[in-house]
């Protein structure tokens, strides 16, 4: 059974109602889980640390926990390369790993796996891809314009990463000021339900799309390994971000997880993902996810930030200085000690130009390596539509070129929240209103419905980016202005 002290009995903010039990088997040794939680998560839960060997046999785990770095590939149920941090775990299970000298080359079970049968076409006037804060928004504001939608996403929840939030938002009330995230996820979600113009398909991974000669574009969606085709004239592509990794000695290790994956391991399954850890970056994410590593009593042995500054807000950096956390500003991981999984990181302080200096290596011993450095938008929907895609930095890196109206240059391909630029959850609701407007827009020309609700969340939008913490976004934003003369 899932081994107690990976479980969290008691979180001061959620609570893990004990769900069904099923068995299930790995490397034929019979273990337990709960039913629906990702495979990757109950093999944790059973302390199982290393899920694979690669080809040179180096030991791999899970990074992202949301199907983007292929980390967590294992065979199910005779299935080679299954994505076990998406793939739900079910009654008599069997899972396998592969030795270094089983390895061979297998096809992948997205392709063998998906039954052609029975396809499936639903036909739409404007779909969205993800139901993170962006595309709940969007879909919300097109609901209550009174329009018929589809909205898909990969997770079987809608809400995406404002699950995994347990902090409280900062902001106005239309913005949901003193809210938890996953409450707001719960009460867009409710909202949306009440207008019963959004047709969700969860558990939906989109896996192509296409323009369609005819006009508007065509998607190719797997549900249940069944392969279903989306018909739409327009798309709000509402994707996220994922996050991004960094280059040291030994970034392989299992034990390694990204910040949003720790979040979905504590948050989302009341599983520990480690005892003592140690986090990369000061920004938001890192602070708030030290924050609540503590609340599950995992020890927080430092926060380390590259940069002479800490990157996220003073107070919660203060927070977690006053719960004993050091922050060690100007020093960089160097390299993560282990044989199969992290037993100890080595860390250094870097100088102006962020090179390490020699003789200022400090150890920390830590079995949790949290990885905070931000994200990168998840673009390439709009790169395999030949939407014009530009390089911002301080936006992330590769995103779809768009306007204000977050049109990007395919006509009827909207972008909303970080798929255009990583903001924050808040920024992300107001693009998701404002594409959602664009679109219904385009697809209907009724330019006066939708002028007061656009205008109004352009200036909130504005308003928020004037915080001094989000002085790079408008750096990035007047880049990306500038990047039309170019298209
Ligand atoms: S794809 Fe599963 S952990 Fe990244």
């Amino acid at each position: 059974m899932p081994k107690d002290s990976y479980l969290i009995r008691n979180h001061p903010i959620l609570s893990f109602p004990e769900k069904e039990r099923v068995k299930f088997y790995f490397e034929g040794k019979e273990m337990e889980g709960f039913l629906g939680e990702p495979i990757a998560c109950a093999l944790i839960a059973n302390g199982i640390k290393v899920f694979k060997w690669t080809k040179k046999g180096r030991p791999r785990s899970f990074f992202c926990a949301v199907g983007k770095c292929s980390s967590c590939l294992l065979t199910v149920d005779g299935r080679p390369n299954v994505m076990t941090c998406m793939e739900r775990l079910r009654e008599g299970m069997s899972i396998e790993r592969r030795e270094p000298s089983l390895w061979k080359e297998e096809p992948s079970p997205q392709a063998k796996g998906i039954k052609e049968e029975g396809k499936r076409i639903y036909k739409t006037d404007l779909a969205i891809i993800g139901a993170g804060p962006a595309g709940l928004s969007s879909a919300l504001t097109l609901a209550q314009l009174g329009l018929e939608h589809i909205l898909i996403d990969d997770n079987p929840k809608p809400g995406g990463q404002l699950l995994k939030q347990t902090h409280k938002f900062f902001g106005s009330k239309e913005l949901f000021c003193g809210i938890r995230g996953f409450k707001i996820a719960e009460i867009l979600t409710e909202e949306i339900t009440r207008w019963k113009k959004t047709n969700y398909l969860l558990s939906a991974s989109v896996i192509g799309v296409y323009k369609n000669p005819n006009g508007g574009f065509d998607l190719a969606v797997v549900q249940d390994d069944k392969l279903l085709k989306i018909k739409t004239r327009v798309l709000i592509g509402a994707l996220g971000a994922q996050e991004n990794f960094l280059l040291f000695e030994n970034n392989d290790l299992p034990g390694i997880y990204g910040a949003g994956a720790v979040q979905t391991l504590m948050h989302l399954y009341g599983i520990k993902p480690g005892e003592r850890a140690l986090i990369v970056g000061s920004g938001n994410v890192g602070l708030i996810v030290a924050y609540q590593m503590l609340q599950v009593g995992i020890e927080v042995v430092a926060i380390i930030e590259a940069m002479p500054e800490i990157g996220g807000y003073h107070c919660h950096a203060a927070k977690i200085r006053r719960l004993g956390v050091p922050i060690l500003l100007s020093h960089t991981i160097k390299r993560a000690n282990g044989k199969d999984f992290v037993e100890s990181a080595v860390v250094v302080r870097v100088d102006k130009n962020l090179k390490p200096i020699k003789g200022t290596e400090k150890r920390f011993n830590c079995d949790l390596i949290c990885l905070a450095v931000g994200f990168t938008p998840l673009s390439d929907i709009f790169a395999s539509l030949d939407c014009e895609m530009v390089y911002i930095p301080e936006l992330g890196g590769y995103l779809p070129y768009h306007d204000e109206d977050l049109q990007t240059s395919c006509p009827g391909v909207f972008v909303a929240g970080d798929a255009g630029g990583i903001e924050e959850a808040s920024t992300a609701i107001l693009k998701g209103k404002i594409a959602a407007c664009s679109a219904y827009e385009y697809l209907l020309g009724k330019k006066k419905e939708v002028s007061l609700i656009k205008r109004e969340a352009k200036r909130r939008l504005h308003e928020l980016r004037t915080s001094p913490f989000l002085k790079k976004i408008e750096i990035g934003l007047n880049r990306l202005w500038k990047a039309q003369e170019g298209i």
